[in-house]
């Protein structure tokens, strides 16, 4: 109850603006030139990049992708975890990258030589609601920093934190706490209109970047929610309308929360010295391809391959522990942007990633000559 007459996270935006405000818009530190370039790769969120750390989780049976269409292309041999019928934007980032495919932290024996992945299908920013889902944005962190403590066991704090400095922090989450959470739980839209609940959203995931900041980290990625009411999961909730229509109403929170996302992140970069980060309108990327499918080489923006009911929006693809679900599958994911009834294909995965690589910075943060603002009493150190 007490929950109700608190508000703190609008505050910490009120606050980061008013440091922006306060520094009058000056770079803080000077210039330097990187030693070396990122070998680590470091990723937490939801299913958008979960690549199997659910299968290692007791408690969720019910919300897991090892199990047949899911994996249906074939790249890695069949289903691993992965939302989709291949690939993921962070397989192809890291490919891109020159990397590994970065495993996932839960997977017994996982080498983690060039990073880890704690993302997990059904994550929360919030913390867990107790609904059984994915682990929340709070609890990988707390898994990383027990890596890290570990690592700083084996090799120094020092040498961890100018590893974990060098490593990318690529930071997938949020759709959950929109379609999961809020729009369908009544109770919790009377005690929280929308701009307070997305500030408690941001507020939360803020902290997070700053505590990530806190162990070393420095080189960030985003990737922001999509038009979320266009997901055949969501779409089947909205008004019956005119065909083709998407639950307008749940895209304007994916909106809103990128637009609250952004200005934090403006905030972070002048508050912390040589944050770095790259957040690309991904809303519209995504939001193209279900709108102008044919434009990028789909042929259906709208429908899921892989489901049941109008849209394919009934969430069924394939058996569960659960027990054989019915569902339907079509012939071709690639010709589809939605893979599933929340789950984009792997088509669309690859197009977002190389758009992510070509236009933006996140290329830079790998690669060996990358200039990047750094406190110049942090490299006379180093040296
Ligand atoms: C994080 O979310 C909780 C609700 O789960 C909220 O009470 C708290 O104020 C939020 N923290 C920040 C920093 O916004
Ligand atoms: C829309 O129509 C479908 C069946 O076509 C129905 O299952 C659903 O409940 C309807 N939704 C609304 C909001 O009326």
């Amino acid at each position: 109850m007490g929950r109700l007459t608190s508000s703190p996270p609008p505050i910490s935006i009120v606050f980061l603006a008013f440091l922006v405000l306060a520094n009058g818009g000056n770079a803080l530190g000077g210039s330097s030139t990187e030693r070396s370039g990122a070998r680590r790769l470091f990723i937490f969120g939801d299913s958008t990049v979960d690549v199997g750390n659910n299968n290692y989780i007791d408690s969720i049976p019910s919300h897991r992708a090892r199990h047949p269409p899911y994996g249906l292309n074939g790249f890695f041999g069949g289903p691993t975890g992965r939302f989709s019928d291949g690939r993921l934007v962070v397989d192809f980032i890291a490919d891109y990258a020159g990397l590994p495919f970065i495993p996932p932290f839960l997977q017994p024996s996982a080498k983690l030589d060039n990073g880890a992945n704690f993302a997990s299908g059904g994550a929360t920013i919030l913390p867990e609601t107790g609904k059984g889902w994915g682990l929340a944005l709070g609890t990988q962190l707390n898994l990383f920093k027990k890596m890290q403590r570990s690592l700083a066991r084996e090799f120094g704090d020092a040498k961890t934190k100018e590893q974990l400095s060098e490593a990318v922090y690529f930071i997938s989450i949020g759709s959950n706490d929109y379609i999961v959470d809020y729009i369908s739980d009544l109770e919790l839209q009377k005690m929280y209109p929308p701009e307070e609940y997305i500030g408690m959203v941001i507020g939360n995931l803020t902290q997070a970047i700053q505590e990530l900041y806190e162990t070393g980290a420095r080189k960030f990625s985003f990737l922001s929610l999509g038009p979320l009411g266009c997901a055949p999961a969501v779409r089947v909730l909205g008004p019956n309308g005119t065909h083709g229509r998407c639950f307008e109403e749940v895209s304007e929170l994916a909106v809103a929360h990128n637009n609250m996302l952004s200005a934090s992140l403006v905030g972070l970069e002048y508050l912390l010295e040589g944050f770095k980060y790259v957040n690309p309108n991904a809303y519209e990327w995504i939001g193209d391809r279900i709108y102008h499918p044919l434009k990028y080489g789909f042929i259906d923006g709208e429908n899921a391959c892989c489901g049941r009911g109008p849209y394919g929006g009934i969430y069924s693809c394939g058996d569960t522990k659960e027990g054989m679900k019915e569902y339907e599958l079509c012939g071709s994911p690639e010709e589809h942007v939605w893979w599933d009834s929340y789950h984009l294909s792997e088509k669309v995965n690859e197009q977002l990633a190389k758009k992510l690589w070509k236009n933006t910075a996140l290329k830079g943060f790998f690669t060996k000559d990358s200039v990047i603002t750094d406190d110049p009493t942090n490299l006379q150190d180093e040296l």
